[in-house]
């Protein structure tokens, strides 16, 4: 009894570690930015989970340039089974490598 409840508090704080998964400095522009008011890691809220983006391009080399592309730009397109096409809003305000980070810290979650 004892024994599952520590196995279960340690994969509760495995799964917190997780979630800070990729670089912090991405996450943490990610956060002054508006990005998790649209967005979270494990669930969708307007916009797809970070976890089901992560997958969805799981090994695709060109992904890091496309998303930050789309961070950029905005749009719709690519999930609108899961948001019913709601389109991701532009932010031109970020710089091309503050958005390859963002891109990339969202395809390691
Ligand atoms: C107004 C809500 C909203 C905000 C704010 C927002 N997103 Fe999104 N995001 C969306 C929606 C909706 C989609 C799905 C777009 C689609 O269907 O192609 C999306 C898609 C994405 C994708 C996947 C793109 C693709 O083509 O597969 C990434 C990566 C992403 N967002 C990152 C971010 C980051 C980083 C920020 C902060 C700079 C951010 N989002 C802010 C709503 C938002």
């Amino acid at each position: 009894m004892k024994l599952k409840l520590v196995a279960a508090v340690a994969a509760l704080s495995l799964s917190s570690l997780a979630h800070a998964a990729g670089d912090p400095k991405a996450e943490a522009l990610m956060k002054k930015s508006d990005c998790f008011s649209c967005h979270a890691v494990g669930n969708k809220v307007v916009g797809p989970s970070y976890k089901d983006v992560a997958k969805k391009y799981k090994g695709n080399a060109k992904a890091p340039a496309m998303l930050a592309d789309k961070i950029i730009k905005g749009g719709a397109g690519n999930w609108n089974a899961v948001t019913g096409g709601v389109p991701m809003t532009p932010h031109p305000q970020i710089s091309k490598a503050d958005a390859t980070a963002m891109a990339k810290w969202v395809l390691a979650q």
